[in-house]
């Protein structure tokens, strides 16, 4: 198929910004922010681009059709008005997503349930067979989304949500998904050229996205698969020609130092076989030890981390643990950066340093902050002052 359609990239909140722009750069037009997405136009190459290459994009969804959806019946009737025929063919494999938000139709299940329903029904009608269902592994997966009582069709370009890289088959405790690490880099405006800190790297995600950017590696290249390439009108050439552009732009090294610390083995263990599987075993260097034990060799550069948030009820050890990060940051990282993504706001007061900014993630369905500290000489000073 050639010609540019519309097509809509999922993200998750606060990545609207870095995600119109990733996609402006692969080449996108119409480019327009909406909450936890972005929508724009594109062909076939923009959209397997945009599968292959964005960082912080979770799916590439392909509109088919929008309509008003105020009961059951009439999205049964408005599914079943789609020639389905154009995308699916008997011998294939279905799943349907529902998202709903503010709607009559408030359960997502179920409208997924009578969205698959219309759309067997028309083959069973027509043919006398019909595509039988597969949610884990299905040749196309369709997206319900209805919102305020419109309900927005579309096929699902990526397939498995595109922050299943390929990469990382084992975690640690609370790890955080590919595709927040990433934002969270790119949010935090490092250079891809300088020292990278990770004190608390569990196994490993924040610096292996950012060791991807910085050897220009796309997030996707380990996938085995995306939605699209199960699709009628896949162009395998036109797939084959972007991933071997992909590996042929790959910088093979990185000549500064990106740091991962955990203090338990196990889990430092796991980091470094994703990043092992990631092609990434010489850029990053992972020791075992605790962040107080540590000390950065640079003068300056960055620092992400991602500490416990504890749980309900903010336990001393917690309080402690959050004090400890900030005398850390205070005494050996001037001229450093620190971001620091937490979503206990009392404990991030016992960090001790006022945050230059505060940007509102979500880690799930956890609502966070990523706090920037900026550690210039006399810190303590300012805080001092501040208090
Ligand atoms: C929330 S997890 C980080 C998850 C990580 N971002 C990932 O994606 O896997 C926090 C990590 O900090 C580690 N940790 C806790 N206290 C530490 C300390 N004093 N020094 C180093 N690591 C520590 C824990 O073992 C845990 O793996």
């Amino acid at each position: 198929m050639t010609g540019k359609y519309k097509l809509l990239a999922k993200t998750t909140f606060g990545f609207e910004d870095i995600l119109a722009e990733e996609l402006r750069l692969l080449g996108a037009e119409n480019i327009e922010k909406v909450t936890r997405a972005v929508t724009f136009e594109g062909d076939d190459e923009i959209m397997y681009r945009a599968n292959l290459w964005s960082r912080v994009a979770l799916r590439i969804l392909k509109p088919v059709k929008s309509f008003p959806a105020g009961s059951e019946q009439q999205l049964y009737d408005e599914v079943r008005k789609i020639d389905w025929s154009q995308f699916i063919s008997v011998d294939d494999t279905l799943a349907v997503d529902g998202v709903v938000s503010n709607s009559v139709l408030n359960h997502s299940l179920y409208v997924a349930l009578k969205t698959k329903d219309a759309i067997v029904d028309q083959f069973r009608d027509l043919t006398g067979k019909r595509p039988s269902v597969d949610t884990a592994h299905p040749t196309v997966r369709i997206n319900v989304h209805i919102s305020r009582d419109v309900a927005n069709i579309s096929l699902d370009s990526s397939g498995d949500s595109l922050h299943k890289r390929g990469y990382r088959n084992q975690t640690g405790e609370a790890p955080i998904n590919e595709t927040l690490a990433a934002g969270m880099v790119i949010l935090s405006g490092w250079d891809r050229k300088s020292p990278l800190i990770d004190f608390m790297c569990g196994s490993g995600t924040i610096l292996i996205e950012a060791a991807l950017m910085a050897r220009n590696i796309a997030p996707g290249i380990f996938r085995n698969e995306f939605g699209f390439q199960r699709w009628k009108e896949f162009d395998n050439e036109l797939w084959e020609k972007i991933r071997e552009e992909a590996k042929a732009g790959e910088i093979s090294k990185v000549d500064f130092p990106l740091t991962g610390i955990e203090k338990f083995a196990p889990t430092l263990k796991m980091a470094k076989e994703n990043a092992g599987n990631a092609k990434l075993a010489d850029s990053i260097r992972f020791q075992a030890m605790t962040f107080e034990e540590y000390t950065p060799e640079a003068q300056n550069g960055t620092v992400i981390i991602n500490p416990p948030y504890g749980g309900r009820i903010t336990d001393q050890d917690l309080l402690q643990l959050y004090k400890t990060i900030g005398d850390n940051l205070k005494k050996k990282y001037k001229g450093f950066t620190a971001w620091i993504l937490t979503a206990n706001k009392e404990a991030a007061k016992s960090i001790g340093l006022k945050p230059s900014r505060k940007i509102e993630l979500y880690n799930g369905s956890l609502e966070c902050r990523f706090l920037k500290f900026e550690l210039y000489e006399g810190t303590r000073k300012k805080v001092k002052e501040a208090e």
